[in-house]
């Protein structure tokens, strides 16, 4: 059995060493320097260019290199393998942890701080008491779930969207198209944790983004084409809204003369509110093909009509 690996810019020695400690015995060829594709039984990776991953014969299963698979949606001749999700719960603990301090940040105003201490302007901010602080979850999948679990945990007033209604005890849900603008009306801040779809792609334009109150803050930790980053920039620049914590991009890495660089209102991550690490996402990785090996279904499981 040969593994074929590519991680598109981020680079595979991590995940060729966590990958030989535990299959010693399995070969391991890097995209795109394969000799023998008929060799190839598992495809694990990330970004590989579409059309690429249907020229393998003997594909038994693509095994996704991190939590989004939307790459996987641009290829339009994907092979009728199954498509394995990677869960990593280091990486959604991560992704909780830095919605946690950017939620702290905007909450303590803390930005108010930064740009005080530029003009060395020493005045305290007056800010509500936590139960009053209206946090907005967009998304409830795994990591949605977690982030909004946790900052009602810490004594947010914390809500989410979902597009169908379902049981999530003790969370504050709308779902559906008629409940979207409550839902973003009665914001402090707003957090996307929505997976990257045709659906969703440019979901929150300028008309949905507007629906946020006046000096609302928006945190972007799933994918940037989500949000349409010139409505953004409207909103931030006419004072609608009073902050931006972005961690994705539409365009990554996000280009040297992007106006977002050096936008007061705007802090920029390099994608890594979450990144995958070979040390511990390996384990959900080599599972899965131990147990397509045993005859058994990998989990979780990518559905390439819903996209996520
Ligand atoms: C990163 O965004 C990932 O999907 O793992």
């Amino acid at each position: 059995m040969a593994i074929l690996l590519y991680n598109g810019e981020y680079g595979t020695d991590a995940w060729c060493e966590a990958i030989h400690a535990q299959l010693p015995h399995e070969t391991l060829y890097l995209y795109p320097d394969i000799p023998d594709k008929a060799q190839i039984e598992y495809a694990a990776v990330w970004d590989i260019p579409p059309g690429e991953l249907a020229t393998y014969p003997n594909l038994k299963a693509i095994l996704i290199l991190g939590a989004g698979g939307d790459f996987l949606l641009k290829d339009d001749r994907l092979p009728a393998v199954p498509i394995v999700r990677l869960v990593d719960e280091s990486v959604v603990r991560d992704m909780v942890q830095y919605c946690q301090y950017w939620v702290t940040h905007y909450y303590r105003r803390f930005d108010r701080y930064a740009q005080q201490q530029l003009a060395h302007h020493w005045h305290r901010a007056e800010y509500p008491p936590l139960s009053e602080y209206r946090v907005g979850v967009l998304g409830l999948g795994t990591i949605g779930t977690q982030v909004a679990r946790s900052l009602s945990g810490s004594g947010y007033s914390v809500s989410a969207w979902v597009r169908s209604a379902r049981d999530t005890e003790g969370l504050t849900l709308y779902s559906g198209a008629d409940q979207f603008d409550a839902f973003m009306t009665n914001l402090d801040l707003l957090i996307n944790v929505l997976p990257l779809t045709p659906d969703t792609d440019s979901f929150l334009n300028l008309d949905r983004l507007r629906l946020l109150p006046r000096g609302a803050k928006v945190i972007n930790i799933s994918r940037g084409a989500v949000m349409d980053e010139q409505a953004l920039k409207t909103l931030l620049d006419t004072g609608h809204l009073s902050g931006a914590a972005l961690d994705v991009f539409a365009q990554e890495p996000l280009p040297p003369q992007s106006w977002m660089w050096q936008h007061p209102k705007v802090c920029i991550t390099p994608h890594s509110s979450g990144q995958t690490f070979a040390r511990t996402a390996v384990h959900s990785l080599v599972n899965n093909i131990r147990r397509i090996e045993a005859g058994e279904t990998p989990f979780p499981l990518f559905d390439r009509n819903s996209g996520y």
